[in-house]
């Protein structure tokens, strides 16, 4: 039976008031539940909350800026038992895992067991990500361009095949090591105590059971993030990330402290040749080992002079990069996970507003090494999105007299949009003023190769 309702035509049981099953066009019907509780979760939390579909949005753990457009629950990433409960009590409709630690653990694939419908990789396929040996084994097998290599579960023959080898090269933990377990080696003197730190010394624990010594390579690094179906592989924008703390690419490696989009060095040509050689590729060789893959896949790129070649995959969303990524977006974000799950991927046109977006981290000073927190922030008011400026929180809290407080070494992703790159960048670095906390820390070069384009 239809009935009229408020907010467009939706059709309802006349008796039980609840919406017809078939209706996917309605307005806000939707329940969702984001695992997770960074800035790329109140990116992904953001977004969600522009489409008419959304009634409610919940996120576990989340955080002070995320608790803007959702509903923060205390649970943490990994408590798949007390997620799963969560979502059916609650009449979750979708649960979108974001992190790489869950996913590579299962965790769509417990939703899935308990009947409920969840976006992510399932483990098998999470794999392409949590385990390198594994990803290099595949890209050797199905001819897709990456650095030549060899893998070490024992460190003697490790460091005997060092001897010979040609330096600098890069030694990598084969399992997740929140983006550390990667040591670039100049020369064989470093590359042995590579070998100790991963294997002997354990400093990523298991993950450092089994290493991958890889050829080093030179050129552009770009980011490039895709919806999967399975099947169907639909291409975001590119995006830059700078992993090192300090200007000029100094410093320990981090989780990113900025990112741009588009990169102006990711031309069609670049984009015709991924497409041919390494995204359906991908795609096709993970359905061809029976680990069907549904969710994000992020490729990171190096544009050598030899062409494009694989760094490594995530089976996520970048962080920072999707703050850049979902500003220009201009699909609903539900459709699209929809289509990933149902495998309707090929009926989607993925566009994207021809502006330019970038995100500079404002994190706490001493990051990521020992660094203070629980200090105040001011100036988060004068973000309005309508305007193309973003505050999205990475880490933050509410303290107990209700004030916002730094809680991390990534405190803020602070985004603007543009017209081009440089705008967007101006634009940026302006917000980072407006933004004030105690040991507030930013690198003040993010988006400089734009200038080399
Ligand atoms: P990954 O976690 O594999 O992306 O590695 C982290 C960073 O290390 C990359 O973003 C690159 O800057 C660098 N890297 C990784 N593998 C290589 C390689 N084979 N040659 C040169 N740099 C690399
Ligand atoms: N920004 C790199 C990553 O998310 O791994």
């Amino acid at each position: 039976i239809k009935k009229k309702g408020q907010a467009g035509e939706i059709p309802v049981c006349l008796w039980c008031f609840k919406i017809d099953d078939e209706y996917k066009g309605g307005q806000n019907f939707m329940k969702i539940l984001i695992v997770g509780g960074g800035g790329r979760e109140h990116a992904i939390a953001w977004k969600l909350a522009q489409s008419p579909k959304v009634e409610k949005l919940y996120c576990a753990p989340g955080n002070a800026g995320i608790a803007e457009v959702a509903e923060c629950v205390n649970i943490g990433v990994m408590e798949f038992d007390k997620l799963v409960e969560f979502a059916k009590e609650h009449e979750i409709d979708m649960t979108v895992v974001a992190p790489d630690d869950p996913l590579a653990a299962g965790a769509v694939d417990a939703f899935e067991a308990a009947g409920l419908r969840a976006f992510g990789p399932r483990a098998n396929a999470a794999i392409l990500e949590g385990s390198k040996a594994f990803s290099k084994d595949l890209m050797k097998k199905y001819n897709i361009p990456t650095a030549a290599y060899e893998t070490f579960s024992d460190p003697e023959k490790a460091i005997a095949y060092l001897e010979t080898a040609k330096m600098p090269i890069v030694l990598k933990a084969d399992g997740l090591a929140l983006g550390k377990g990667v040591l670039i080696c100049r020369n064989l003197e470093e590359a042995k105590e590579g070998v100790k730190t991963l294997m002997l010394d354990k400093q990523f624990g298991s993950a450092g059971d089994e290493i991958v010594i890889e050829e080093f390579m030179t050129g552009r690094e770009v980011s490039v993030l895709s919806f999967v179906d399975g099947k169907t592989i639909k291409i975001m924008t590119s995006a830059q990330d700078h992993k090192r703390a300090k200007d000029g690419d100094q410093g320990l490696n981090t989780g990113g402290m900025g990112t741009f989009s588009p990169s102006p060095f990711y031309t069609a040509e670049v984009d015709a040749f991924c497409k041919e050689k390494i995204y359906q590729p991908t795609v096709d060789a993970m359905r061809a080992e029976g680990r069907e893959f549904k969710g994000i896949i992020f490729f990171g790129l190096m544009l050598t002079e030899d062409g494009p070649k694989v760094l490594e995959y995530n089976a996520r969303f970048g962080d920072p990069e999707t703050q850049v990524v979902l500003p220009r977006m201009k699909n609903d974000l539900v459709d699209l996970f929809d289509a990933c799950i149902d495998g309707t991927l090929d009926q989607v046109d993925l566009e994207f507003e021809d502006n330019a977006a970038v995100c500079v981290v404002l994190a706490s000073d001493g990051y990521p090494e020992h660094y203070e927190k629980g200090f105040p922030i001011t100036g988060l008011e004068r973000f309005q999105s309508s305007d193309g400026y973003y505050v999205f929180h990475a880490g933050s809290k509410f303290d107990s007299e209700g004030r916002v407080v730094t809680n991390g070494g990534r405190v803020l992703g602070v985004t603007a949009t543009g017209a081009t790159l440089k705008e967007a960048r101006a634009n940026a670095y302006q917000a980072t003023e407006w933004v004030q906390f105690d040991n507030k820390y930013m690198r003040h070069d993010i988006g400089k190769a734009i200038d080399e384009a």
